[in-house]
């Protein structure tokens, strides 16, 4: 629930940032400033391309220029972690942090949150009517995205949550952050979940003709979540859907961690339709900011 201070204090124009190194091709800015812009705030936000190493730098610049929040994507998640203030359970826990929530109250708090988990569960309530609890879940890859879906599917009440990545390591380190519901299996056990998970760039880029698994182990009853958003249909989607399987992309994921991240810096309920319409049309609608 918004306060009479906070809106006042929302009604002053506001800068906010997504920092990255690329960070150029970010939907970031389309998403907020069509967020800004139906919610009637005077905020801007931008990328900020900022080299890897001087994410301290931006995060003390916050404080001195008034910057009100932040995105952060690769590679400073981890350096993000290090240099805030405090940290939510989540960011403290998966070491990583997207979103830096300038608090202000007696005196500035920078504050690290990690809001992909929820951006994960909740496209996964909303664009495919998958509820976690009580699932079994099949993660492939076990980077940041594979990390937060196996800490926020456990915690959404899956009973088995597995990852399979070609470095071992990493899988055990990714499954031990689901606890005791926590595996490493195989690639081609994943005929037995009700849900699988690319989490793996097997699909976009240079391995835009690649699947991160036969969809041959796939059945109908499954359901498919692709992290990756551009390309926007990947070969896997394709092939999956061809089974009858229930799929859809990373889109919804972006969008709603940064719905989240909107909540947050603003405490406005974040105009979900307006996100999606302008991250539908790319970075390039990013060059009209909030007026
Ligand atoms: N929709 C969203 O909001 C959202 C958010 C974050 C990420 N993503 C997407 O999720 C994917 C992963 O991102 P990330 O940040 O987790 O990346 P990351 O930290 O670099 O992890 C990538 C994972 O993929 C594996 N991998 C990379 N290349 C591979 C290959 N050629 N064959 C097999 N496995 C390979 C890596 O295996 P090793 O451990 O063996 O290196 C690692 O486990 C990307 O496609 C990204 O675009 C989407």
């Amino acid at each position: 629930m918004q306060t009479k201070e906070s809106s006042a204090m929302q009604t002053k124009p506001a800068l906010a940032a997504v920092i990255g190194a690329p960070v150029g091709h970010s939907l970031s800015p389309a998403i907020h400033n069509a967020a800004f812009r139906e919610v009637g705030l005077p905020w801007v936000f931008v990328a900020w391309e900022v080299p890897d190493g001087y994410a301290p730098e931006a995060l003390a610049s916050m404080e001195r220029f008034g910057i009100a929040g932040l995105s952060v994507t690769m590679p400073h998640k981890s350096a993000v972690a290090e240099a805030v203030d405090s940290l939510t359970e989540e960011a403290k826990t998966l070491n990583a942090v997207n979103c830096v929530v300038c608090k202000t109250d007696s005196e500035t708090e920078l504050v690290g949150h990690n809001t992909d988990g929820y951006g994960l569960i909740t496209s996964l309530r909303e664009d495919l009517a998958f509820n976690p609890d009580g699932s079994t879940c099949l993660i492939l890859g076990a980077g940041g995205a594979a990390r937060a879906a196996a800490l926020a599917l456990a915690q959404a009440g899956a009973v088995r949550i597995a990852v399979a990545n070609r470095t071992s390591e990493r899988a055990e380190q990714a499954a031990a952050l689901a606890g005791d519901k926590g595996e490493v299996v195989a690639p081609d056990t994943a005929g037995e979940f009700d849900l699988i998970i690319n989490a793996t760039p097997l699909g976009m880029g240079k391995l835009a003709g690649e699947t991160p698994i036969s969809p041959m182990l796939l059945h109908p009853d499954q359901t498919v979540l692709d992290l990756i958003y551009d390309p926007p249909e990947t070969p896997f989607l394709t092939q999956a859907r061809s089974k009858g399987i229930k799929a859809h992309n990373g889109l919804g994921m972006l969008i709603h961690q940064a719905a989240r991240a909107f909540e947050l810096w603003t405490s406005h309920p974040a105009p979900i339709q307006a996100m999606t319409a302008a991250a539908s049309q790319g970075p390039a609608s990013s060059q009209s900011p909030a007026s």
